[in-house]
């Protein structure tokens, strides 16, 4: 299993999760699945915070959810909109013995936030307003459903509880409520750790 490095704490390198992937999606990797070092980091502090159930808000491919619960206990799951990386990230999951990744084709819009105590969040909603960096044509992509996509995840993540953790990745900290505050950044990454506090 492709995994078993992760899990023995091998290293394990972007590279190896790449080859894994057909030509067509793997020209993506750069720009749109996160970097393992970056997954690392977030996994430290989801298990620091004993996060339970962890959702993955646009999950592509799935390589964020399939490393992360290669190195943690708590559940990952990921939503995403385009049906042919939810279903690679499917099949990658048939290719490992992991008990605790899940993915669905959903808009995050149809979504129940209620489960999930962790979220992460590496600007799944770029393409609406930099169409020239969006991953194919095969969804709608404007500003408007930008604006709106980012009202709602603001509305949801207002409705959860204190000490709900949120990562973000690469996103404008417009992007977060006000009732998250900043515990940790990566400034050099891009990569912010946020906590609920109100
Ligand atoms: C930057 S990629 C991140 C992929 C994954 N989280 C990772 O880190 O490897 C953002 C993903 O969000 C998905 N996405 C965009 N809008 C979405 C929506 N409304 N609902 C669900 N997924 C969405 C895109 O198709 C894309 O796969």
């Amino acid at each position: 299993m492709w995994n078993e490095k992760l899990i023995n704490g091998d290293s394990f390198f972007d590279r190896d999760f790449d080859i894994l992937l057909p030509d067509e999606v793997r020209v993506s990797s750069y720009t749109h699945w996160t970097p393992i070092l970056i997954i690392e980091k977030a996994v430290e502090f989801i298990n620091e915070k004993k996060c339970q159930k962890v959702l993955d808000i646009g999950s592509g491919v799935g390589k964020f959810c399939l490393i992360a619960s290669s190195l943690s206990k708590a559940h990952f799951h990921g939503i995403e909109i385009r049906k042919q990386s939810h279903l690679y990230a499917i099949s990658l999951a048939k290719t490992t013995q992991l008990n605790n990744v899940s993915f669905s084709n959903t808009n995050v819009c149809d979504l129940d936030f209620s489960p999930y105590d962790c979220f992460y969040y590496f600007n799944p909603f770029f393409e609406n307003i930099n169409p020239n960096r969006s991953i194919d044509k095969n969804i709608l992509l404007n500003e408007q459903l930008h604006q709106k996509y980012v009202a709602h995840i603001k509305s949801e993540l207002n409705k959860k509880g204190i000490g709900t953790v949120l990562i973000t990745y690469h996103t404008n900290q417009t992007e977060v409520p006000n009732s998250f505050e900043l515990v940790y950044e990566f400034e050099n990454l891009d990569l912010c750790f946020w906590i609920k506090k109100e």
